[in-house]
């Protein structure tokens, strides 16, 4: 277990499940924590069970760029520097799943206003003092930036523009001490995927038919901490985890092609669709 004493580790969505996992790992190796929420969030709890030490809480909306100015404020003034940031606020397309055709109108503004325009507010507002501590930004994306989005396209456009911020950021940065990174995680038991494992009947069958079982099955939130602060640990461009998505991610030129044909084609894919741009009001 490396050491992290002395640094300072700033995580939006530190309430939920990654968050919270990835907070308890790096704590648990010694680094002091900025912890970002939104309001109705329990920060106070996530705090609470780390002891209160070497934590800092921070309630702000990442929708709001003043809010992530006034939490990177908290972590300056509370720790006098910022090192690693990991911009992981994040929400699904909505507790049931629909197709672009049968979407409320709003959703897709909701989805990209927390996942894609939240990481931009974040990386904005820490960028500055991660460049002066020669730091680390992490960028959660998903392994939806390369899958087919179908039944969940706001969320999947919103972490395919992650994965684009990162790389640029990263290759911004070469000029500098600091660095970026890009986190992929697969499915994670976390209750964003509960739309996929039984929360919504149609979303659950589509996955169950156009994934093989292994590739599907969520994994736990401290494996991935675990690989979160390996990760850290070697300023790694890519985080992906579980490892099985790498060979999807490098191939991807060659497999997206042939699963969007696939899944085009699939009776069971075409019917579920179908039932899914039912559900327009
Ligand atoms: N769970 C998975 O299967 C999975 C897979 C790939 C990527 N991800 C991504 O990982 C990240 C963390 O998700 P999770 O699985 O831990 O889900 P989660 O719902 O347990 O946690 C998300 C956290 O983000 C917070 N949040 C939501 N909107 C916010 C806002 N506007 N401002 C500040 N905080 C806000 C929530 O309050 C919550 O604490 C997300 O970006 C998600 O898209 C999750």
């Amino acid at each position: 277990m490396k050491d992290h004493s002395g640094q300072v580790v700033l995580i939006t969505g530190a309430a939920g499940g990654i968050g919270a996992a990835v907070a308890t790992a790096l704590h648990r190796r010694g680094a002091s924590l900025v912890l970002v929420d939104v309001v109705s969030s329990d920060l106070d709890g996530v705090a609470a069970a780390l002891g209160n030490d070497r934590v800092a809480i921070a309630y702000a909306d990442v929708t709001q760029r003043e809010q992530l100015d006034a939490a990177v404020a908290t972590a300056l003034r509370t720790f006098g520097r910022l090192d690693v940031v990991l911009a992981n606020a994040g929400i699904s397309s909505g507790a049931t799943a629909s197709t672009i055709r049968s979407a409320e109108d709003g959703v897709f503004e909701r989805v990209i206003g927390v996942n894609l325009l939240g990481v931009w507010n974040t990386v904005r507002a820490a960028l500055p003092h991660v460049v002066e501590s020669g730091g680390y930004i992490l960028l959660t994306s998903s392994t939806y930036a390369y899958l087919n989005g179908l039944a969940n396209a706001p969320y999947a456009a919103s972490k395919a523009a992650v994965e684009q911020l990162g790389r640029a950021l990263r290759t911004e940065l070469a000029g500098t001490d600091a660095t970026a990174g890009v986190l992929y995680p697969g499915w994670v038991s976390t209750p964003i995927a509960d739309v996929a494992f039984g929360g919504d009947d149609i979303a659950t069958a589509l996955v169950a038919r156009a994934f093989p079982t292994p590739l599907r099955r969520p994994i736990s939130t401290d494996k991935l901490a675990r690989a979160v602060v390996r990760g850290i640990e070697r300023r790694a461009p890519r985080i992906q985890v579980p490892g099985r998505w790498i060979p999807f991610s490098l191939l991807r030129g060659i497999v997206n092609p042939i699963s969007d044909a696939m899944l085009g084609r699939d009776a069971d894919i075409i019917r579920l669709t179908t039932e899914l741009d039912g559900r327009r009001k």
